[in-house]
C-alpha cells in the first residue's frame, strides 16, 4: 500500500502522553495529529496508551474508547462503523484507509493517525471536504434524460448493462483516494481527482443516462481529467477494493474514440 507523509513544511510537536492503567497488560500506543484552530498553537501529536483488552478490534473502536474514556477533546468523524458513509476516512500507519475497517492487529508497533493529507484541518483529523463536494456537484451525479419514461415509470436496464457500473456504484465518496494522489495534491482546485472521475464515470456508464455526450464534453479539459498521470495511487489505498484509475482510463478512452 502506498505511504504518505504531511509535507515537510508541516510542523507538529510532541503534545501529551496519556498513560494506560498501571495494571493493564496488553497496552497499544496511538499517536494521534491533535490540531485546535482556536487554541493559537501549532500542530502536535498527543499519545495515548490503550489496554487493548479491553477496546474493540478496529482503530476507530480505540478512538471512540479515547473520547469517552480518556480525552473527550478529540475530534474525529464517524458514522456507520462498517464503511458505508465514508466519515471515517484518515491517514492510519502512513495510508488512507476507514478507521471503522482498519484492524488494530494489522499495525505494528504505534499506531500513527493523521487527518487524510493534503487537505485543510478543520479541526484534530477532520478535514474540510468544501472543495471536493463542490467539484461533485459540478459534475451532476444524477440520472439525465430528456425521453419521456416508459409508462410504468421504469427505465430498464439489461443484465449486461447494469453489470457495467459494477466496481463504480460501490463508491461511497471517503476521498481517500483523491488525497492520495499527487496531481490532486497540487491541482485540486482544477483537477478533478480519482473519486470524482469514477463518480463521473458511474453516470456515464449508465445505459440509461442521456447526457453522456455533455458529460463527455465537461471533462475534456487539460485539468479536469487530463492531471492524471497513472500514478495509481488511487487503486492502491481504495478501502473498497474499487480501481478509479481505470474509471479515469475508461473516460480519456471515449474521449480518444470521439475524435476518431
Ligand atoms: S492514477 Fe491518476 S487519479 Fe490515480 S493517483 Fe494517479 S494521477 Fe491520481
Ligand atoms: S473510489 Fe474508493 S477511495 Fe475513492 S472515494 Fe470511492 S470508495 Fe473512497
Ligand atoms: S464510520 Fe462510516 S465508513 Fe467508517
Amino acid at each position: 500500500m502506498a505511504k504518505f507523509t504531511l509535507p515537510a513544511n508541516s510542523r507538529v510537536s510532541k503534545g501529551k502522553t496519556y498513560k494506560a492503567p498501571a495494571d493493564a497488560k496488553n497496552v497499544k500506543v496511538f499517536q494521534i495529529y491533535r490540531w485546535d484552530p482556536d487554541a493559537n498553537a501549532p500542530p502536535r501529536t498527543d499519545t495515548y496508551e490503550i489496554n487493548l483488552d479491553q477496546c474493540g478490534p478496529m482503530v476507530l473502536d480505540a478512538l471512540i474508547k479515547i473520547k469517552n474514556e480518556i480525552d473527550s477533546t478529540l475530534t474525529f468523524r464517524r458514522s456507520c462503523r462498517e464503511g458505508i458513509c465514508g466519515s471515517c476516512a484518515m491517514n492510519i500507519d502512513g495510508t488512507n484507509t476507514l478507521a471503522c475497517l482498519k484492524p488494530i492487529e494489522e499495525i505494528k508497533g504505534a499506531v500513527r493517525i493523521y487527518p487524510l493529507p493534503h487537505m485543510p484541518v478543520v479541526k484534530d483529523l477532520v478535514p474540510d471536504l468544501s472543495l471536493p463536494y463542490a467539484q461533485l456537484q459540478s459534475i451532476e451525479p444524477w440520472l439525465k434524460t430528456q425521453t419521456p419514461p416508459p409508462p410504468d415509470g421504469e427505465r430498464r436496464q439489461s443484465r449486461e448493462e447494469r453489470a457495467k457500473l459494477d466496481g463504480l456504484w460501490e463508491c461511497i465518496l471517503c476521498f481517500c483516494c483523491s488525497t492520495a494522489c499527487p496531481s490532486y495534491w497540487w491541482n485540486g482546485d482544477r483537477y478533478l481527482g480519482p473519486a470524482l472521475l469514477l463518480a463521473a464515470y458511474r453516470w456515464i456508464a449508465d445505459s440509461r443516462d442521456e447526457a453522456t455526450g455533455e458529460r463527455l464534453d465537461a471533462l475534456e479539459d487539460p485539468f479536469k481529467l487530463y492531471r492524471c498521470h497513472t500514478i495509481m495511487n488511487c487503486t492502491e489505498t481504495c478501502p473498497k477494493g474499487l480501481n478509479p484509475a481505470k474509471a479515469i482510463a475508461e473516460i480519456k478512452k471515449l474521449l480518444a474514440e470521439r475524435q476518431m
